[in-house]
Protein backbone atom coordinates (compact mmCIF):
# COMPACT_ATOMS: atom_id res chain seq x y z
CA UNK A 1 0.00 0.00 0.00
CA UNK A 2 1.02 3.47 -0.99
CA UNK A 3 1.84 5.20 2.38
CA UNK A 4 1.64 9.24 2.20
CA UNK A 5 3.18 11.15 4.61
CA UNK A 6 0.99 13.34 7.48
CA UNK A 7 2.73 16.57 6.06
CA UNK A 8 1.64 15.63 2.47
CA UNK A 9 -1.58 14.70 3.59
CA UNK A 10 -2.14 17.99 5.41
CA UNK A 11 -1.05 19.83 2.65
CA UNK A 12 -3.88 18.14 0.32
CA UNK A 13 -6.53 18.72 2.78
CA UNK A 14 -5.76 22.05 3.02
CA UNK A 15 -6.01 22.64 -0.65
CA UNK A 16 -9.14 20.85 -0.81
CA UNK A 17 -12.81 22.42 -0.21
CA UNK A 18 -14.86 19.78 0.94
CA UNK A 19 -18.15 22.12 0.50
CA UNK A 20 -16.83 22.50 -3.86
CA UNK A 21 -16.28 19.33 -3.72
CA UNK A 22 -19.70 17.86 -2.20
CA UNK A 23 -21.74 20.25 -4.51
CA UNK A 24 -20.82 18.32 -7.69
CA UNK A 25 -22.66 15.88 -6.26
CA UNK A 26 -24.99 17.93 -3.96
CA UNK A 27 -26.96 21.24 -4.26
CA UNK A 28 -26.09 22.95 -1.10
CA UNK A 29 -27.56 25.91 0.52
CA UNK A 30 -26.29 27.87 3.49
CA UNK A 31 -28.27 27.43 6.91
CA UNK A 32 -27.01 27.96 10.35
CA UNK A 33 -23.30 28.20 9.29
CA UNK A 34 -23.51 25.03 7.59
CA UNK A 35 -24.48 23.92 4.15
CA UNK A 36 -27.54 21.77 3.70
CA UNK A 37 -28.41 19.26 1.04
CA UNK A 38 -30.22 15.96 0.01
CA UNK A 39 -28.07 12.89 1.09
CA UNK A 40 -26.43 11.36 -1.53
CA UNK A 41 -25.89 8.20 0.68
CA UNK A 42 -29.76 7.05 1.12
CA UNK A 43 -32.81 8.39 -0.28
CA UNK A 44 -34.35 11.60 1.19
CA UNK A 45 -36.53 14.02 0.44
CA UNK A 46 -35.98 16.36 3.10
CA UNK A 47 -31.65 17.67 3.38
CA UNK A 48 -30.36 16.12 6.59
CA UNK A 49 -26.74 15.96 4.75
CA UNK A 50 -24.82 19.21 6.11
CA UNK A 51 -20.78 19.91 5.17
CA UNK A 52 -19.46 22.62 8.22
CA UNK A 53 -16.71 24.21 5.46
CA UNK A 54 -14.70 25.52 8.37
CA UNK A 55 -13.97 22.24 9.86
CA UNK A 56 -13.73 20.63 6.18
CA UNK A 57 -16.52 17.87 7.84
CA UNK A 58 -19.85 16.53 6.18
CA UNK A 59 -22.53 14.38 8.38
CA UNK A 60 -25.66 13.35 7.26
CA UNK A 61 -28.11 13.66 10.02
CA UNK A 62 -30.22 10.84 8.55
CA UNK A 63 -27.50 7.86 7.78
CA UNK A 64 -25.22 9.79 9.89
CA UNK A 65 -22.61 9.15 7.69
CA UNK A 66 -19.58 11.57 8.05
CA UNK A 67 -15.85 12.12 8.23
CA UNK A 68 -12.88 14.33 6.65
CA UNK A 69 -13.51 15.29 2.69
CA UNK A 70 -10.92 11.97 2.57
CA UNK A 71 -13.85 10.37 4.06
CA UNK A 72 -15.87 11.53 1.51
CA UNK A 73 -14.44 10.77 -1.53
CA UNK A 74 -14.09 7.06 -0.21
CA UNK A 75 -17.98 7.09 0.70
CA UNK A 76 -19.14 8.85 -2.64
CA UNK A 77 -16.91 7.16 -5.20
CA UNK A 78 -16.96 3.99 -3.74
CA UNK A 79 -12.88 3.86 -3.52
CA UNK A 80 -10.05 3.09 -1.29
CA UNK A 81 -8.66 5.23 1.33
CA UNK A 82 -5.21 5.11 -1.13
CA UNK A 83 -7.64 6.00 -4.07
CA UNK A 84 -9.42 8.67 -2.62
CA UNK A 85 -6.04 10.61 -1.81
CA UNK A 86 -4.61 9.80 -5.06
CA UNK A 87 -7.65 11.53 -6.52
CA UNK A 88 -7.87 14.27 -4.53
CA UNK A 89 -4.23 14.79 -5.34
CA UNK A 90 -5.11 15.38 -8.83
CA UNK A 91 -7.75 17.28 -8.27
CA UNK A 92 -5.22 20.17 -6.54
CA UNK A 93 -2.56 19.31 -8.66
CA UNK A 94 -0.20 17.66 -6.14
CA UNK A 95 1.99 15.11 -6.84
CA UNK A 96 2.45 12.18 -5.13
CA UNK A 97 4.98 11.78 -3.03
CA UNK A 98 8.02 9.94 -4.19
CA UNK A 99 10.16 7.66 -2.49
CA UNK A 100 14.01 7.62 -3.87
CA UNK A 101 14.68 4.67 -2.94
CA UNK A 102 11.80 3.02 -5.28
CA UNK A 103 13.02 1.42 -8.35
CA UNK A 104 9.85 2.32 -10.27
CA UNK A 105 10.49 6.41 -9.54
CA UNK A 106 14.09 6.22 -10.69
CA UNK A 107 12.73 4.36 -13.94
CA UNK A 108 9.70 7.58 -13.40
CA UNK A 109 12.24 9.88 -13.49
CA UNK A 110 14.43 8.36 -16.49
CA UNK A 111 11.29 8.75 -18.25
CA UNK A 112 10.62 12.05 -17.70
CA UNK A 113 13.83 13.17 -18.62
CA UNK A 114 13.29 11.54 -21.95
CA UNK A 115 9.92 13.75 -22.39
CA UNK A 116 11.66 17.05 -21.56
CA UNK A 117 14.13 16.62 -23.81
CA UNK A 118 11.73 15.62 -26.74
CA UNK A 119 9.90 18.75 -25.95
CA UNK A 120 12.47 20.75 -26.04
CA UNK A 121 13.29 19.66 -29.09
CA UNK A 122 9.70 19.74 -30.51
CA UNK A 123 10.11 23.22 -29.32
CA UNK A 124 13.09 23.96 -31.84
CA UNK A 125 11.23 21.77 -34.29
CA UNK A 126 8.55 24.22 -34.50
CA UNK A 127 10.75 27.16 -33.86
CA UNK A 128 12.42 26.71 -37.47
CA UNK A 129 9.42 25.51 -39.18
CA UNK A 130 7.91 28.86 -38.58
CA UNK A 131 11.47 30.80 -39.93
CA UNK A 132 10.93 28.66 -43.02
CA UNK A 133 8.76 29.53 -46.08
CA UNK A 134 6.09 27.08 -44.91
CA UNK A 135 5.81 29.06 -42.10
CA UNK A 136 5.32 32.80 -44.01
CA UNK A 137 1.67 32.69 -43.01
CA UNK A 138 2.04 32.25 -39.72
CA UNK A 139 4.69 35.06 -39.70
CA UNK A 140 2.37 37.22 -41.49
CA UNK A 141 -0.41 36.45 -39.36
CA UNK A 142 1.80 37.39 -36.32
CA UNK A 143 2.79 40.58 -37.86
CA UNK A 144 -0.77 41.21 -38.01
CA UNK A 145 -1.25 40.86 -34.41
CA UNK A 146 1.48 42.96 -34.11
CA UNK A 147 4.03 41.32 -32.81
CA UNK A 148 7.61 41.40 -34.08
CA UNK A 149 10.44 39.30 -34.69
CA UNK A 150 12.19 39.83 -31.76
CA UNK A 151 9.20 38.54 -29.25
CA UNK A 152 8.93 36.05 -32.07
CA UNK A 153 12.62 34.69 -31.14
CA UNK A 154 12.19 36.09 -27.61
CA UNK A 155 9.27 33.17 -27.12
CA UNK A 156 10.35 30.96 -29.41
CA UNK A 157 6.91 30.77 -30.86
CA UNK A 158 6.74 28.39 -33.37
CA UNK A 159 4.61 27.18 -36.73
CA UNK A 160 3.28 23.32 -36.68
CA UNK A 161 3.08 22.12 -40.27
CA UNK A 162 -0.51 21.35 -41.13
CA UNK A 163 -1.43 17.45 -42.09
CA UNK A 164 -1.38 14.32 -40.87
CA UNK A 165 1.27 12.49 -41.89
CA UNK A 166 3.61 12.94 -38.47
CA UNK A 167 6.06 15.48 -39.60
CA UNK A 168 7.16 15.90 -35.85
CA UNK A 169 6.66 12.08 -35.14
CA UNK A 170 8.93 11.36 -37.98
CA UNK A 171 11.93 13.97 -37.06
CA UNK A 172 11.92 12.82 -33.31
CA UNK A 173 11.72 9.25 -33.91
CA UNK A 174 14.26 9.61 -36.17
CA UNK A 175 16.37 11.18 -33.64
CA UNK A 176 15.67 8.52 -31.15
CA UNK A 177 12.91 9.23 -29.33
CA UNK A 178 10.31 6.16 -28.68
CA UNK A 179 6.48 6.72 -29.94
CA UNK A 180 5.93 5.83 -25.91
CA UNK A 181 7.62 9.10 -24.94
CA UNK A 182 6.25 11.12 -28.01
CA UNK A 183 2.64 9.89 -27.60
CA UNK A 184 3.42 10.22 -23.27
CA UNK A 185 4.56 13.56 -23.89
CA UNK A 186 1.49 14.80 -25.62
CA UNK A 187 3.20 15.49 -28.79
CA UNK A 188 1.60 12.84 -30.83
CA UNK A 189 -0.93 10.14 -31.08
CA UNK A 190 -1.63 6.80 -32.63
CA UNK A 191 -3.34 6.57 -35.76
CA UNK A 192 -6.56 4.86 -34.98
CA UNK A 193 -7.08 3.41 -38.82
CA UNK A 194 -3.19 2.35 -38.78
CA UNK A 195 -1.85 0.90 -35.84
CA UNK A 196 1.85 1.46 -37.37
CA UNK A 197 1.12 4.95 -38.05
CA UNK A 198 1.17 8.52 -35.42
CA UNK A 199 0.06 11.58 -36.20
CA UNK A 200 1.28 15.26 -34.86
CA UNK A 201 -1.23 16.53 -31.97
CA UNK A 202 -0.90 20.19 -32.80
CA UNK A 203 -1.16 20.44 -36.98
CA UNK A 204 -1.41 24.15 -38.83
CA UNK A 205 -1.06 25.95 -35.71
CA UNK A 206 0.84 28.92 -34.26
CA UNK A 207 2.98 27.45 -30.96
CA UNK A 208 3.70 28.92 -27.69
CA UNK A 209 5.83 26.92 -25.79
CA UNK A 210 5.53 26.74 -22.21
CA UNK A 211 8.32 26.99 -20.30
CA UNK A 212 8.50 25.45 -16.59
CA UNK A 213 11.36 25.30 -14.22
CA UNK A 214 14.90 25.25 -14.93
CA UNK A 215 13.82 26.26 -17.93
CA UNK A 216 12.56 23.21 -19.26
CA UNK A 217 10.26 22.95 -22.22
CA UNK A 218 7.22 21.15 -20.69
CA UNK A 219 4.18 21.55 -22.99
CA UNK A 220 2.60 24.15 -25.67
CA UNK A 221 -0.47 26.17 -26.46
CA UNK A 222 -1.37 26.00 -30.22
CA UNK A 223 -3.48 28.42 -31.82
CA UNK A 224 -6.02 28.59 -34.78
CA UNK A 225 -5.06 31.27 -37.28
CA UNK A 226 -8.51 31.19 -38.68
CA UNK A 227 -11.74 30.66 -37.06
CA UNK A 228 -11.35 26.87 -36.08
CA UNK A 229 -11.88 25.30 -33.13
CA UNK A 230 -11.19 25.12 -30.47
CA UNK A 231 -9.29 28.88 -30.72
CA UNK A 232 -6.33 27.00 -28.95
CA UNK A 233 -5.00 23.35 -28.42
CA UNK A 234 -2.94 22.73 -25.36
CA UNK A 235 -0.93 19.94 -24.01
CA UNK A 236 -3.10 17.70 -22.27
CA UNK A 237 -1.87 16.59 -18.69
CA UNK A 238 1.68 14.59 -19.10
CA UNK A 239 3.75 13.30 -16.78
CA UNK A 240 5.66 16.91 -16.81
CA UNK A 241 3.23 19.31 -17.63
CA UNK A 242 0.43 20.09 -15.34
CA UNK A 243 -1.21 23.52 -16.39
CA UNK A 244 -2.37 24.66 -12.63
CA UNK A 245 1.01 24.20 -11.52
CA UNK A 246 2.47 26.59 -14.27
CA UNK A 247 2.50 30.12 -15.40
CA UNK A 248 3.27 30.93 -18.78
CA UNK A 249 6.14 33.55 -19.05
CA UNK A 250 7.10 33.20 -15.62
CA UNK A 251 10.19 31.49 -16.69
CA UNK A 252 11.72 34.74 -18.61
CA UNK A 253 11.51 36.80 -15.35
CA UNK A 254 13.38 34.26 -12.98
CA UNK A 255 16.19 35.82 -11.31
CA UNK A 256 15.48 39.34 -12.70
CA UNK A 257 13.51 40.48 -9.43
CA UNK A 258 10.85 42.22 -11.57
CA UNK A 259 9.40 44.27 -8.55
CA UNK A 260 5.90 43.40 -9.38
CA UNK A 261 4.25 41.20 -11.82
CA UNK A 262 1.23 41.97 -13.81
CA UNK A 263 -1.08 38.94 -14.06
CA UNK A 264 -3.17 38.51 -17.10
CA UNK A 265 -5.41 36.09 -18.56
CA UNK A 266 -3.72 34.45 -22.26
CA UNK A 267 -0.36 34.10 -24.08
CA UNK A 268 -1.01 37.01 -26.16
CA UNK A 269 -2.02 39.32 -23.07
CA UNK A 270 1.58 38.23 -22.13
CA UNK A 271 3.14 38.35 -25.74
CA UNK A 272 1.31 42.21 -26.59
CA UNK A 273 2.68 43.52 -23.38
CA UNK A 274 6.19 42.28 -24.17
CA UNK A 275 6.07 44.08 -27.24
CA UNK A 276 5.28 46.87 -25.78
CA UNK A 277 8.13 46.66 -22.95
CA UNK A 278 6.32 45.86 -20.73
CA UNK A 279 8.10 42.17 -19.73
CA UNK A 280 6.63 41.77 -16.27
CA UNK A 281 3.33 39.62 -17.33
CA UNK A 282 2.54 36.45 -16.62
CA UNK A 283 -0.67 34.11 -17.41
CA UNK A 284 -2.63 31.44 -16.39
CA UNK A 285 -3.32 29.14 -18.74
CA UNK A 286 -7.07 29.02 -18.75
CA UNK A 287 -7.72 27.77 -15.32
CA UNK A 288 -8.50 29.69 -12.83
CA UNK A 289 -5.77 31.05 -10.35
CA UNK A 290 -4.47 27.83 -8.68
CA UNK A 291 -2.94 27.77 -4.67
CA UNK A 292 0.08 26.12 -6.63
CA UNK A 293 0.30 29.35 -9.31
CA UNK A 294 0.14 31.98 -6.33
CA UNK A 295 2.55 30.27 -4.25
CA UNK A 296 5.00 30.77 -7.70
CA UNK A 297 4.14 34.52 -7.71
CA UNK A 298 4.71 34.94 -3.91
CA UNK A 299 8.40 33.21 -4.64
CA UNK A 300 9.10 35.54 -7.29
CA UNK A 301 7.24 39.05 -6.22
CA UNK A 302 5.63 40.97 -3.10
CA UNK A 303 2.93 42.38 -5.56
CA UNK A 304 0.80 41.57 -8.32
CA UNK A 305 -1.22 43.50 -10.62
CA UNK A 306 -4.31 41.43 -11.54
CA UNK A 307 -4.95 42.48 -15.12
CA UNK A 308 -7.72 39.98 -16.14
CA UNK A 309 -10.40 41.07 -19.45
CA UNK A 310 -12.91 43.47 -18.83
CA UNK A 311 -15.79 41.17 -19.60
CA UNK A 312 -17.72 39.80 -16.92
CA UNK A 313 -15.86 36.43 -16.90
CA UNK A 314 -12.48 37.86 -16.19
CA UNK A 315 -14.50 40.69 -13.38
CA UNK A 316 -15.57 37.63 -11.83
CA UNK A 317 -12.31 35.48 -12.45
CA UNK A 318 -10.54 38.47 -10.68
CA UNK A 319 -12.82 37.95 -7.30
CA UNK A 320 -11.80 34.67 -7.36
CA UNK A 321 -8.24 35.10 -8.29
CA UNK A 322 -8.03 37.76 -5.29
CA UNK A 323 -9.00 35.27 -2.33
CA UNK A 324 -6.45 32.77 -3.61
CA UNK A 325 -3.54 35.22 -3.52
CA UNK A 326 -4.62 36.36 0.14
CA UNK A 327 -4.47 32.69 0.86
CA UNK A 328 -0.79 33.11 0.45
CA UNK A 329 -0.49 36.35 1.57
CA UNK A 330 -0.03 38.14 -1.51
CA UNK A 331 -1.52 41.41 -1.65
CA UNK A 332 -3.13 42.01 -5.14
CA UNK A 333 -4.21 45.43 -7.10
CA UNK A 334 -6.62 45.14 -9.95
CA UNK A 335 -6.96 46.62 -13.34
CA UNK A 336 -9.97 46.71 -15.09
CA UNK A 337 -10.40 47.46 -18.89
CA UNK A 338 -13.09 49.20 -20.50
CA UNK A 339 -15.63 47.80 -22.91
CA UNK A 340 -14.31 43.97 -22.03
CA UNK A 341 -11.22 44.22 -23.44
CA UNK A 342 -8.20 42.24 -22.42
CA UNK A 343 -4.60 43.76 -22.39
CA UNK A 344 -3.61 43.03 -25.85
CA UNK A 345 -6.31 44.55 -26.99
CA UNK A 346 -6.40 47.66 -25.21
CA UNK A 347 -2.89 48.42 -25.78
CA UNK A 348 -3.30 47.80 -29.70
CA UNK A 349 -6.31 50.23 -29.72
CA UNK A 350 -5.41 52.96 -26.91
CA UNK A 351 -1.27 52.78 -26.48
CA UNK A 352 1.01 52.40 -24.40
CA UNK A 353 0.48 55.66 -22.30
CA UNK A 354 -3.03 54.85 -21.80
CA UNK A 355 -1.94 51.63 -20.41
CA UNK A 356 0.52 52.89 -18.17
CA UNK A 357 -1.45 55.99 -16.73
CA UNK A 358 -4.62 52.72 -16.56
CA UNK A 359 -2.02 51.00 -14.38
CA UNK A 360 -1.32 53.83 -12.53
CA UNK A 361 -5.08 53.99 -11.31
CA UNK A 362 -4.73 50.18 -10.47
CA UNK A 363 -7.56 50.02 -7.41
CA UNK A 364 -6.84 47.46 -3.92
CA UNK A 365 -8.31 44.32 -3.91
CA UNK A 366 -10.66 45.54 -0.94
CA UNK A 367 -12.16 48.39 -3.22
CA UNK A 368 -12.72 45.98 -6.14
CA UNK A 369 -14.49 43.92 -4.25
CA UNK A 370 -16.88 46.52 -2.38
CA UNK A 371 -17.49 47.87 -6.32
CA UNK A 372 -18.07 44.42 -7.66
CA UNK A 373 -21.13 43.41 -4.97
CA UNK A 374 -22.20 46.76 -5.66
CA UNK A 375 -22.58 46.33 -9.15
CA UNK A 376 -24.97 43.55 -8.10
CA UNK A 377 -27.40 46.03 -7.29
CA UNK A 378 -29.75 49.11 -8.87
CA UNK A 379 -29.24 51.86 -6.70
CA UNK A 380 -31.65 53.63 -7.81
CA UNK A 381 -34.29 51.40 -6.02
CA UNK A 382 -34.93 51.31 -2.39
CA UNK A 383 -34.74 47.47 -1.34
CA UNK A 384 -31.98 47.28 -3.04
CA UNK A 385 -29.68 50.34 -1.40
CA UNK A 386 -30.55 48.94 1.57
CA UNK A 387 -29.51 45.13 0.62
CA UNK A 388 -26.45 46.34 -0.63
CA UNK A 389 -25.29 48.62 2.34
CA UNK A 390 -26.26 45.09 4.90
CA UNK A 391 -23.85 42.85 2.07
CA UNK A 392 -21.34 45.88 1.88
CA UNK A 393 -21.03 46.49 5.65
CA UNK A 394 -20.51 42.73 5.70
CA UNK A 395 -18.09 42.80 3.62
CA UNK A 396 -16.01 45.74 4.91
CA UNK A 397 -16.37 44.24 8.41
CA UNK A 398 -14.37 41.57 7.40
CA UNK A 399 -11.47 44.03 6.64
CA UNK A 400 -8.57 45.45 8.40
CA UNK A 401 -9.77 48.42 11.29
CA UNK A 402 -8.32 50.79 8.93
CA UNK A 403 -9.88 49.43 6.05
CA UNK A 404 -13.20 49.40 7.60
CA UNK A 405 -12.71 53.45 8.31
CA UNK A 406 -11.90 53.81 4.83
CA UNK A 407 -14.29 51.58 3.17
CA UNK A 408 -17.64 52.42 5.69
CA UNK A 409 -16.90 55.92 4.73
CA UNK A 410 -16.86 54.76 0.90
CA UNK A 411 -19.66 52.79 1.69
CA UNK A 412 -21.89 55.80 3.25
CA UNK A 413 -21.43 57.91 0.25
CA UNK A 414 -22.78 55.04 -1.70
CA UNK A 415 -25.97 54.31 0.02
CA UNK A 416 -26.65 57.74 2.02
CA UNK A 417 -26.65 56.04 5.29
CA UNK A 418 -24.29 56.80 8.19
CA UNK A 419 -20.83 55.10 9.22
CA UNK A 420 -22.26 54.69 12.53
CA UNK A 421 -25.40 52.75 11.46
CA UNK A 422 -23.57 50.50 8.50
CA UNK A 423 -20.93 49.77 11.40
CA UNK A 424 -23.69 48.80 13.89
CA UNK A 425 -25.28 46.91 11.35
CA UNK A 426 -22.23 44.69 10.73
CA UNK A 427 -21.98 44.11 14.71
CA UNK A 428 -25.34 43.34 14.66
CA UNK A 429 -25.57 41.11 11.88
CA UNK A 430 -22.84 39.00 13.54
CA UNK A 431 -24.25 38.38 17.10
CA UNK A 432 -27.67 37.37 14.81
CA UNK A 433 -25.37 35.07 13.39
CA UNK A 434 -23.56 32.99 16.64
CA UNK A 435 -27.19 32.95 18.06
CA UNK A 436 -28.23 30.98 15.23
CA UNK A 437 -25.33 28.90 15.13
CA UNK A 438 -25.01 27.69 18.72
CA UNK A 439 -27.31 25.89 20.87
CA UNK A 440 -24.72 26.84 23.82
CA UNK A 441 -26.54 24.52 26.71
CA UNK A 442 -26.89 20.61 27.29
CA UNK A 443 -30.73 21.46 27.70
CA UNK A 444 -31.59 22.56 24.87
CA UNK A 445 -29.79 19.72 22.99
CA UNK A 446 -31.69 17.48 25.26
CA UNK A 447 -34.63 19.27 24.54
CA UNK A 448 -34.24 18.74 20.91
CA UNK A 449 -32.96 15.08 21.35
CA UNK A 450 -36.03 13.70 23.18
CA UNK A 451 -37.93 14.59 20.22
CA UNK A 452 -35.89 11.81 18.27
CA UNK A 453 -37.68 8.75 17.72
CA UNK A 454 -35.71 5.79 19.19
CA UNK A 455 -33.55 4.98 22.18
CA UNK A 456 -30.72 3.94 19.62
CA UNK A 457 -30.81 8.05 18.49
CA UNK A 458 -30.50 9.23 22.22
CA UNK A 459 -27.95 7.10 23.54
CA UNK A 460 -25.80 8.19 20.26
CA UNK A 461 -26.49 11.54 21.14
CA UNK A 462 -25.45 11.34 24.69
CA UNK A 463 -22.61 8.95 23.26
CA UNK A 464 -21.74 11.59 20.73
CA UNK A 465 -21.75 14.63 23.54
CA UNK A 466 -19.61 12.87 25.70
CA UNK A 467 -16.85 12.19 23.35
CA UNK A 468 -17.24 15.67 22.08
CA UNK A 469 -16.21 16.67 25.75
CA UNK A 470 -13.07 14.95 25.27
CA UNK A 471 -12.24 16.18 22.08
CA UNK A 472 -12.40 19.76 22.81
CA UNK A 473 -10.92 18.97 26.22
CA UNK A 474 -8.52 16.36 26.63
CA UNK A 475 -8.94 16.26 30.64
CA UNK A 476 -12.38 14.47 29.87
CA UNK A 477 -11.14 11.67 28.35
CA UNK A 478 -9.58 9.43 31.77
CA UNK A 479 -12.99 10.51 33.03
CA UNK A 480 -15.03 9.31 30.52
CA UNK A 481 -12.63 6.22 30.36
CA UNK A 482 -13.99 5.30 33.78
CA UNK A 483 -17.30 5.33 32.41
CA UNK A 484 -16.11 3.00 29.62
CA UNK A 485 -19.09 0.24 30.48
CA UNK A 486 -21.35 3.15 29.38
CA UNK A 487 -20.34 3.23 25.74
CA UNK A 488 -21.70 0.55 23.62
CA UNK A 489 -21.80 2.57 20.09
CA UNK A 490 -19.21 0.73 17.62
CA UNK A 491 -18.18 4.32 16.40
CA UNK A 492 -18.26 5.67 19.78
CA UNK A 493 -15.77 2.96 21.04
CA UNK A 494 -13.87 2.64 18.18
CA UNK A 495 -13.35 6.84 18.38
CA UNK A 496 -12.67 6.25 22.35
CA UNK A 497 -10.20 3.98 21.85
CA UNK A 498 -8.27 6.74 19.74
CA UNK A 499 -9.01 9.77 21.75
CA UNK A 500 -5.37 10.52 23.61
CA UNK A 501 -3.38 9.93 20.28
CA UNK A 502 -5.62 12.90 18.87
CA UNK A 503 -3.99 15.73 17.68
CA UNK A 504 -5.06 18.69 18.69
CA UNK A 505 -4.89 22.54 17.48
CA UNK A 506 -4.06 21.89 14.44
CA UNK A 507 -7.03 21.42 12.15
CA UNK A 508 -5.56 19.53 8.97
CA UNK A 509 -3.63 16.95 11.32
CA UNK A 510 -6.78 16.59 12.72
CA UNK A 511 -8.01 16.02 9.29
CA UNK A 512 -5.49 13.27 8.34
CA UNK A 513 -6.18 11.38 11.84
CA UNK A 514 -10.01 11.16 11.05
CA UNK A 515 -9.38 10.46 7.76
CA UNK A 516 -7.32 7.44 8.14
CA UNK A 517 -9.74 5.87 11.20
CA UNK A 518 -11.18 2.83 10.20
CA UNK A 519 -14.93 1.31 10.79
CA UNK A 520 -17.33 4.22 12.02
CA UNK A 521 -14.93 6.04 13.91
CA UNK A 522 -15.02 8.77 11.67
CA UNK A 523 -18.50 9.31 10.87
CA UNK A 524 -19.00 9.14 14.95
CA UNK A 525 -16.34 11.90 14.87
CA UNK A 526 -18.15 14.09 12.26
CA UNK A 527 -21.20 13.04 14.53
CA UNK A 528 -19.49 14.58 17.33
CA UNK A 529 -18.19 17.55 15.50
CA UNK A 530 -21.55 18.38 14.53
CA UNK A 531 -22.91 18.93 18.06
CA UNK A 532 -23.03 22.74 19.38
CA UNK A 533 -19.88 23.14 21.48
CA UNK A 534 -21.05 23.04 24.83
CA UNK A 535 -21.08 26.05 27.42
CA UNK A 536 -21.68 24.52 30.12
CA UNK A 537 -18.90 20.98 30.02
CA UNK A 538 -19.70 19.53 33.95
CA UNK A 539 -23.38 19.93 33.33
CA UNK A 540 -23.06 18.44 30.13
CA UNK A 541 -20.74 15.52 31.44
CA UNK A 542 -22.98 14.53 34.10
CA UNK A 543 -26.54 14.88 32.16
CA UNK A 544 -24.80 12.65 29.55
CA UNK A 545 -23.77 9.79 32.16
CA UNK A 546 -26.76 10.05 33.29
CA UNK A 547 -28.81 9.65 30.29
CA UNK A 548 -26.68 7.02 29.21
CA UNK A 549 -27.15 5.31 33.14
CA UNK A 550 -31.24 5.17 32.44
CA UNK A 551 -31.03 3.95 28.46
CA UNK A 552 -29.10 1.03 30.27
CA UNK A 553 -32.15 0.89 33.13
CA UNK A 554 -34.60 1.20 29.89
CA UNK A 555 -33.40 -1.68 27.85
CA UNK A 556 -32.76 -3.87 30.99
CA UNK A 557 -36.52 -3.44 32.02
CA UNK A 558 -37.16 -4.22 28.32
CA UNK A 559 -35.16 -7.52 28.72
CA UNK A 560 -37.32 -8.06 31.96
CA UNK A 561 -40.67 -7.38 30.67
CA UNK A 562 -40.17 -10.02 28.10
CA UNK A 563 -38.77 -12.58 30.43
CA UNK A 564 -42.32 -11.69 32.23
CA UNK A 565 -44.15 -12.33 29.20
CA UNK A 566 -42.45 -15.75 28.67
CA UNK A 567 -45.22 -18.59 29.27
CA UNK A 568 -42.25 -20.61 31.01
CA UNK A 569 -41.46 -18.31 33.53
CA UNK A 570 -42.46 -19.45 37.55
CA UNK A 571 -45.02 -17.31 39.48
CA UNK A 572 -42.22 -16.52 42.22
CA UNK A 573 -40.24 -15.30 39.18
CA UNK A 574 -42.52 -12.96 37.62
CA UNK A 575 -42.82 -11.45 41.54
CA UNK A 576 -39.12 -11.05 41.14
CA UNK A 577 -38.92 -9.58 38.10
CA UNK A 578 -42.08 -7.53 38.73
CA UNK A 579 -39.79 -6.09 41.63
CA UNK A 580 -36.87 -5.73 40.13
CA UNK A 581 -38.50 -3.68 36.69
CA UNK A 582 -40.41 -1.35 39.40
CA UNK A 583 -37.21 -0.87 40.85
CA UNK A 584 -35.21 -0.02 37.92
CA UNK A 585 -38.39 2.58 36.59
CA UNK A 586 -38.28 4.18 40.09
CA UNK A 587 -34.91 5.18 39.51
CA UNK A 588 -35.26 6.49 36.14
CA UNK A 589 -38.38 8.44 37.42
CA UNK A 590 -36.25 9.57 39.83
CA UNK A 591 -33.46 10.62 37.51
CA UNK A 592 -36.03 12.53 35.11
CA UNK A 593 -36.68 14.62 38.36
CA UNK A 594 -40.36 12.87 38.47
CA UNK A 595 -39.63 11.46 41.82
CA UNK A 596 -40.82 7.99 43.01
CA UNK A 597 -44.40 6.77 43.52
CA UNK A 598 -44.70 3.50 44.52
N1 LIG B 1 -7.67 29.17 -23.65
C1 LIG B 1 -7.58 27.83 -23.93
N2 LIG B 1 -8.42 27.26 -24.85
C2 LIG B 1 -9.35 28.01 -25.48
C3 LIG B 1 -9.49 29.36 -25.17
C4 LIG B 1 -8.61 29.93 -24.25
O1 LIG B 1 -6.74 27.15 -23.41
N3 LIG B 1 -10.15 27.42 -26.36
C5 LIG B 1 -6.74 29.74 -22.66
C6 LIG B 1 -5.44 30.16 -23.29
O2 LIG B 1 -4.42 29.96 -22.35
C7 LIG B 1 -5.68 31.63 -23.55
C8 LIG B 1 -6.48 32.02 -22.32
O3 LIG B 1 -7.28 30.90 -22.08
O4 LIG B 1 -4.47 32.35 -23.66
C9 LIG B 1 -7.29 33.26 -22.47
O5 LIG B 1 -8.23 33.11 -23.51
P1 LIG B 1 -8.48 34.26 -24.55
O6 LIG B 1 -8.64 35.56 -23.88
O7 LIG B 1 -9.57 33.79 -25.46
O8 LIG B 1 -7.12 34.20 -25.37
P2 LIG B 1 -6.03 35.29 -25.74
O9 LIG B 1 -4.74 34.84 -25.18
O10 LIG B 1 -6.48 36.66 -25.44
O11 LIG B 1 -5.89 35.07 -27.30
P3 LIG B 1 -6.33 35.92 -28.54
O12 LIG B 1 -5.92 37.32 -28.24
O13 LIG B 1 -5.55 35.27 -29.61
O14 LIG B 1 -7.79 35.75 -28.69
MN1 LIG C 1 -8.00 37.44 -24.26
Amino acid sequence: MAYFPDAWLEELISKCDIAALASEYVQLKPRGGRLWGCCPFHHEKTPSFSVSPDKNMYYCFGCKKGGSLINFVMDIENVSFVDAVRQLAERVGMELPEHSDEKGAVQNREKREKMYSATREAALFYHQRLKQPMGREACEYLAKRGVSAETTTAFGLGWAPDGWDGELFKHLNNNGYSPETLTEAGLCSKSKKDDSKYYDWFRGRVIFPIIGSYNRVVGFGARAMGNEQPKYLNTSETPIFNKRKILFGLNRLKGKNPGRIILVEGYMDVIGLHEHGIVNAVASLGTALTQQQARLLKNTVSEVILAYDGDFAGQKATLEALKTLEAEGLIARVLSFPNGMDPDEFLLSKGEDAFRALCDEAVSQNSFRLNYLKSDYDLNSEDQRMAFARAGSNLVSQFSPVEQEHYFAELASMTGFSRETLALEAQTAGIREVHKNTVTNYRNTRNAMTKLPSEDDRRRNAEGLLIRLAIDDPAYIPRIEEQKQLITGAGATALMDTLKDMPRGDPEALQVFVSRMEGNASSCFAQCMSMPECEDPETCFSECVAELIRLDRESEIEKLQQQFQDDTTTKDKKAELLRRIGELRGKNDEAEGRGYEP
